[in-house]
């Protein structure tokens, strides 16, 4: 019997606003962490059509795509991956250092990325000195040094307690308030309350978006 090839993604048409946060729900399977790696560059779209920051994704060759995701955007993982070798600043720096920036320069970004995460003061320390939220904070500062545009977030506050996952999303939160774009995957209700739009998945189709009035304003 021949072997049928089953698309991940079928059917999704989604416009994202800048400085807009983006909720991606759905059951196991349906297609989230595919959808951000596609926006990411690090999956290939096979048909159709992706356009992330003014370029179009599908047309983009290997480098360009490498350049974008090096310079211009962001990924926060659930397990956090950071590198256990690097203290919190050697690893927000990284992305920077990878774009060819000098080392100092690098620095004082990934430390200003750092501080606006709220970790200033921890820029020495190793991942395995600081909590699952100090982590993840750091994750973030990687996914944000050099004012970076555009963040997408895998399940962020997936390995995390409900109150630190709370202080993650406040955080995303900022974020998008200051004009960041932020896209998330998540199975926690309770992070729907941050999101402009939430966009479901279902067997790797987009079932609705539905967007949210008032979102990102607390008393
Ligand atoms: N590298 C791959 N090669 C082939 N199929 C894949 C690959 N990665 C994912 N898939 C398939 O694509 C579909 C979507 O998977 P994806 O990981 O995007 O789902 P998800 O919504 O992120 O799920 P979860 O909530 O469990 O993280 C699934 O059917 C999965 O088996
Ligand atoms: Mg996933």
């Amino acid at each position: 019997m021949a072997r049928q090839a089953v698309p991940a993604l079928n059917k999704v048409s989604l416009e994202i606003p800048a400085g807009t946060m983006t909720a991606l729900v759905g059951p196991s399977g349906s297609g989230k962490s595919t959808l951000l790696h596609l926006i990411a560059g690090l999956e290939s779209v096979d048909s159709g059509e992706l356009d992330v920051l003014g370029r179009s994704v599908h047309t983009c060759g290997q480098r360009e795509l490498a350049a974008l995701r090096l310079r211009e955007i962001g990924f926060v993982y659930q397990d956090f991956s950071l590198l256990t070798d690097l203290t919190l600043a050697e690893n927000a720096r990284l992305p920077l250092e990878g774009a060819g920036m000098a080392r100092k320069q690098a620095h004082e970004a990934a430390c200003a990325a750092m501080a606006r995460v709220g970790l200033a003061g921890l820029e020495e320390r190793f991942p395995a000195e600081v909590s699952g939220g100090q982590q993840q904070r750091a994750s973030i500062a990687r996914a944000i040094v050099g004012e970076r545009k555009l963040v997408l977030a895998d399940e962020p506050t997936g390995s995390l307690d409900s109150r630190t996952g709370a202080e993650i999303m406040d955080i995303l939160g900022g974020l998008r308030n200051d004009g960041v774009t932020v896209v998330l995957s998540t199975h926690n209700t309770a992070n729907l309350a941050y999101a402009d739009q939430i966009a479901e998945l279902r067997d790797g189709a987009l079932v609705s978006v539905s967007a949210r009035t008032g979102s990102g304003v607390s008393g």
